[in-house]
């Protein structure tokens, strides 16, 4: 693959900010050592010794980031939703997960993942695999070869599940921990572990606290889930009386933003005080329309988190989600919008529909920012770049690009993604 410099040419778009999407007509978008220069009307003389990609007539955007998703939940997206969280965990996820000790099973189940991420619109992903060392380390090889980038964590679970898929307690959860953590040093160039306790109600205090300590001795991320399910909340009053909120149960274990990276993904129904906390302390809202839909959790507030300019991306969350394309995702955050804006347009609402240009920062330069300068074109942003080919979408009438970019949101599959750069590197 190699990291090179090169010249695209074609239809340009990329979110300025939440509200602006910018589209060029068939210019030229350069990249020098994997580093985006910005997009040009003509090639700049600098410039003009560098190969030249002739994608004239498609579009080129940035590459997508999902902000949560579960690779051993990959292979039995689309069955068994007929359930709430609680119950679909207990019944569909579990058993599912648990077959990730054999490693055979995780092979030929994460090969087919991998596959799929590797040729789909998306570029960065924080992922979950299971509590199981082995299969996690190849889950993560396995991604490392598809030229993705992608944050992955071993999960950490020591109460509250079939004993089938618990580690003992929490000194074998952190001794399973630390040893996957030994086996990732220096192992990877583009992937990299991520500390995923997998909520409140799997995780003791003594865990939480432990894996902290970890978190800070290697300076990495975190993921979990917050505030997805009414019944989880409550479940999680129960457990943690202490806490003010959901959300304050993580931060009293140090792990909920400021100086950790966080991601917490659904915060469907987290309530104002625990809204101001994420906002303080940076933490990362994961918005995953679809699991919120298929599990019946609700619709997240996502309107007023954008316009508190808090930290938001999308969610695939196979799956709960039963499709792991975030171009999907957009759609799907503009559609649950507006239902939630119908249902909920009483007095004091005031959170409209989302826009196209609002799902689309949440897909590229929002979540994207999770992973550093990610998520656009300009100047100084890594180079990930997906390239859409829609002459497939038949029209009669003439279409802007703006509106060719729209009309993919809705209509494209992974059929129309024709090429894929991740970092300056070619992916395919
Ligand atoms: N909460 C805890 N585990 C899970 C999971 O696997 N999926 C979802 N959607 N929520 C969770
Ligand atoms: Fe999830």
């Amino acid at each position: 693959m190699g990291k090179s410099s090169y010249v695209l040419k074609g239809n340009v778009c990329y979110s300025k900010d939440q509200n602006t999407i910018v589209t060029y007509e068939n210019q030229y978008l350069i990249c020098v050592d994997g580093i985006s220069m910005g997009v040009f009307e003509k090639i700049p003389d600098i410039y003009t010794g560098l190969k030249v990609v002739d994608y004239t007539d498609k579009l080129i955007i940035p590459g997508l980031s999902d902000l949560h998703t579960h690779a051993p939940q990959y292979a039995f997206r689309g069955l068994g939703m007929d359930h709430e969280l609680l119950q679909w965990l207990e019944l569909k996820t579990f058993p599912e997960e648990a077959k990730y000790a054999d490693i055979e099973y995780a092979q030929k189940a994460y090969e087919i993942f991998a596959d799929d991420m590797k040729t789909g619109a998306t570029t960065r992903a924080a992922i979950f695999a299971t509590i199981h060392v082995d299969s996690t380390i190849l889950l993560m090889d396995l991604l490392e070869k598809t030229g993705i980038r992608a944050y992955v964590g071993k999960v950490n679970m020591d109460r509250n599940a079939p004993e089938y898929l618990l580690e003992t307690d929490a000194e074998q959860s952190i001794q399973n921990t630390l040893r996957w953590l030994e086996r990732c040093e220096g192992r990877y160039e583009r992937i990299h572990p991520i500390i995923t306790p997998r909520f409140i109600p799997t995780c003791t205090d003594e865990l939480m606290s432990r894996l902290s300590e970890i978190q800070q001795q290697y300076q990495l991320p975190m993921q979990s889930h917050l505030s997805e399910n009414q019944g989880e909340i409550a479940w999680v009053h129960e457990l943690c009386p202490q806490a003010e909120f959901y959300g304050d149960a993580y931060e009293r274990t140090g792990m909920f933003g400021g100086d950790v990276p966080t991601i917490m993904a659904h915060c469907v129904s987290s309530e104002e005080a625990e809204i101001q906390r994420m906002k303080e302390r940076g933490v990362y809202v994961a918005h995953c329309p679809q699991s919120n839909s298929n599990l019946s959790s609700g619709i997240a507030p996502v309107y007023h988190y954008l316009e508190q300019g808090m930290n938001v991306g999308l969610g695939s969350d196979i799956a709960g989600g039963s499709s792991f394309s975030i171009l999907r995702a957009m759609t799907d955050a503009i559609q649950v919008s507006k239902l939630r804006w119908r249902l909920q347009s009483g007095e004091g609402e005031t959170q409209k529909p989302l826009t196209a240009a609002q799902a689309f920062y949440m897909g590229t330069k929002g979540g994207g920012s999770f992973f550093g300068k990610v998520g656009s074109f300009e100047a100084g942003y890594e180079f990930d770049a997906v390239v859409l080919d829609d002459s497939n979408l038949r029209h009669p009438q003439p279409l802007s690009v703006a509106e060719r970019l729209e009309r993919l949101l809705y209509l494209a599959n992974e059929t129309h993604v024709i090429h894929k750069y991740v970092s300056g590197e070619s992916i395919f």
